[in-house]
């Protein structure tokens, strides 16, 4: 809902501080970050960002917060994004808005990571939403066969008009079924990165500093 996502991105812009280089996630509930953040910067904070998607990119420029690009950056303060689930040890399935690689990328290097969802996302085990995997164009299909070999049912991901999906990174996502809570997060990314094809996969180990959790009565939860 999204006063819930409008709190959440006010609570984690204010987590900013000045001089900071920011990591810009995607999504619905990182848009409302963003917009939080642009009011602090029009308020006087100075920050740069950088961004996970050309989406968040271009609602960023729209509201005059200065962008940079991933070359230019050999730190990030903090990184601030949405998630599809969370478990109860902050792992996380992300990528349902196709931006998993640069996500990945961007919480990796950076100080902390900040992630900010709606209670009904927070769950015991990863399981309720498909698996988003991003892979190469061009052996698409011998890569489905190898994941699939693995016991998944995996579909590719197709945009409005029907065609295959092409990410930010021109490439393909295949969107897993999980027949089972995931037990072991580690080892089911394991197996997939190491299929040949597999670009990276949406499940986010070890990524998480924070998990700010929001709900209807407008409390935010902190877990860390
Ligand atoms: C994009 C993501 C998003 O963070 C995730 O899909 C959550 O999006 P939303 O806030 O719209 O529910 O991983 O790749």
């Amino acid at each position: 809902m999204d006063f819930i996502k409008e709190k959440l991105g006010e609570a984690s812009a204010n987590l900013v501080q000045d001089n900071f280089i920011v990591g810009l996630g995607t999504g619905s509930t990182a848009n409302f970050f963003i917009k939080s953040l642009a009011k602090r910067c029009q308020k006087g904070l100075n920050v740069k960002a950088v961004a996970s998607s050309l989406a968040s990119e271009k609602l960023a420029k729209e509201l005059n917060i200065q962008i940079i690009d991933f070359v230019e950056i050999d730190k990030i303060d903090i990184y601030i994004d949405g998630a599809d689930e969370v478990d109860f040890e902050m792992n996380m399935i992300k990528g349902l808005g196709g931006a998993l690689l640069k996500e990945k990328i961007l919480a990796n290097f950076s100080k902390k990571r900040i992630f900010i969802i709606e209670k009904r996302k927070y769950k015991e085990r990863l399981f309720s939403c498909k698996l988003p995997i991003e892979i190469t164009p061009f052996a698409h299909l011998l890569t489905k066969r190898l994941v699939d070999n693995l016991g998944y049912n995996s579909e590719f991901r197709k945009d409005q008009k029907g065609n295959l999906f092409i990410t930010d990174n021109k490439n393909y996502i295949l969107d897993l079924t999980l027949k089972h809570p995931i037990e072991d997060s580690r080892k089911v990314n394991e197996d997939l990165i190491s299929i040949p094809g597999v670009l990276e996969t949406g499940l986010f180990i070890e990524l998480a500093d924070q998990i700010l959790i929001g709900s209807e009565s407008s409390q935010i939860e902190i877990i860390d």
